[in-house]
């Protein structure tokens, strides 16, 4: 690690929530690094502290408002200390994050983060409360330095954004309507990471099944997957997330089948088993559509694994909606599923919908399903 002589100073990051944020972290860093910053482990250490956050359910706020709110006190020991709010959460709270955190110097939205050097020097010129934020009618994709600083594992984002307004879904708000990078910029960036000896990539979207809309070229999804297999040969591992059931189609899974290079895996998020449900949720799929999907992909890729995740405790979601997502979980038998506890969100369709299903149910039947799922999945390593 250079000594602070060498360095603009030491900044440490702090990622909350998914890989999409995994991603842009390790992005950031990259910027920072190549702009003369170093990392540092520990807050204590920094002299920039920066908070990769999430707002897909109001825990994970909560967490990133707590974790803040804690070391708050290295401010008043050093003012010139920098703290900022980036991501999903900057573009959620907005303004309410300085009346809540007033040591916070700057919020900065997922669409500006190679903006995050360039923020910094204006704090630095005695600015502060900085906001960077365009939700909804974000636009860009993020530029970031072609050099990475990774290794074995790498994530390639390949779109950014959704379109799809399920309607418990904060995403489209903060991460803006969905925009595909063009294919040979994904190229270009695999082939930098297979000379760096990366030995597998995950490429990285919000519904990867739709990328390519509105691209000049026409591509999409299982025309990338081939491209991409094309220039790695056998000499790296791919997966994707996260696919949709309403445009994951038989050519994917036979693409997946055909591509040695494209690891046999799909996450497949089904949400839940009542129709009723899926159709409040906006989901644009049936159980039985699913169910086939489901089938079909296991019969198309051989030795495949298949997960999920699901919702429990929607507005509405009687009895009787969960017993049909219970059975829906044992019927197809996932190899693993994601479970979450419904968490209204603001901006969203669901939002205006009555919480109704009280919290120690929304346990209850969270547990439930985690305990089906875990009796499944033992069965299954059994098998193996
Ligand atoms: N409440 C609970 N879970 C949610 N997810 C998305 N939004 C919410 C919400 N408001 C879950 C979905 C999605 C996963 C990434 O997070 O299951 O697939
Ligand atoms: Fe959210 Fe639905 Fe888009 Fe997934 S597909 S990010 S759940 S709106």
């Amino acid at each position: 690690m250079p000594t602070l002589k060498d360095s603009r100073g030491y900044f440490y990051i702090r990622t909350f929530g998914c890989q999409m944020n995994e991603h842009d972290s390790g992005r950031v860093k990259d910027l920072l690094l190549e702009h003369g910053y170093s990392l540092c482990e520990k807050p204590e250490d920094a002299d920039i502290l920066l908070f990769n956050t999430c707002s897909v359910r109001k825990h994970a706020e909560e967490r990133v408002f707590g974790r803040v709110e804690s070391l708050k006190a290295l401010k008043k020991k050093h003012p010139n200390v920098i703290f900022g709010i980036l991501g999903c959460m900057a573009e959620a709270q907005n303004d309410s994050i300085f009346r809540r955190l007033p040591h916070v110097d700057f919020l900065c939205g997922p669409a500006d983060l190679d903006k995050i050097p360039e923020i910094i020097d204006r704090i630095k010129k005695n600015k502060s409360h900085i906001m960077h934020i365009e939700g909804f009618k974000a636009k860009r994709i993020p530029e970031f330095p072609k050099g990475r600083h990774v290794r074995d594992n790498a994530y390639v984002k390949i779109m950014e954004g959704c379109s799809n307004f399920c309607s418990y879904c904060i995403v489209p708000y903060v991460r803006g309507l969905e925009r595909s990078r063009p294919s040979k910029e994904i190229l270009d960036e695999i082939k930098l990471l297979l000379d760096k000896g990366t030995s597998h990539i995950t490429l990285l979207g919000q519904n990867v099944n739709s990328y390519g809309e509105g691209l000049k070229e026409k591509v999409d999804f299982p025309e990338l997957l081939r491209k991409i297999d094309k220039t790695v040969g056998n000499k790296i591992k791919i997966d994707f997330v996260t696919s949709h059931p309403k445009d994951a189609k038989t050519d994917l899974f036979k693409t997946m089948a055909s591509l040695d290079s494209i690891a046999k895996f799909l996450h497949l998020p089904l949400q839940s088993g009542s129709n009723k449900i899926l159709k409040k949720m906006n989901r644009g799929y049936t159980l039985e559509k699913y169910k086939k999907l489901a089938k079909e992909y296991r019969k198309l890729v051989k030795k495949s694994l298949f997960s999920t995740d699901f919702i429990v405790g929607f507005p509405g979601e009687t009895e009787k909606d969960f017993k049909n997502t219970l059975k829906a979980l044992k019927d197809i038998q996932f190899d693993a599923a994601y479970i979450f506890k419904y968490s209204s969100r603001p901006f969203t369709k669901a939002n205006e919908f009555k919480d109704d299903v009280p919290e120690e149910e929304k346990e209850r039947r969270h547990a439930m399903l985690l305990e089906a799922q875990r009796k499944i999945s033992s069965e299954k390593k059994k098998c193996l």
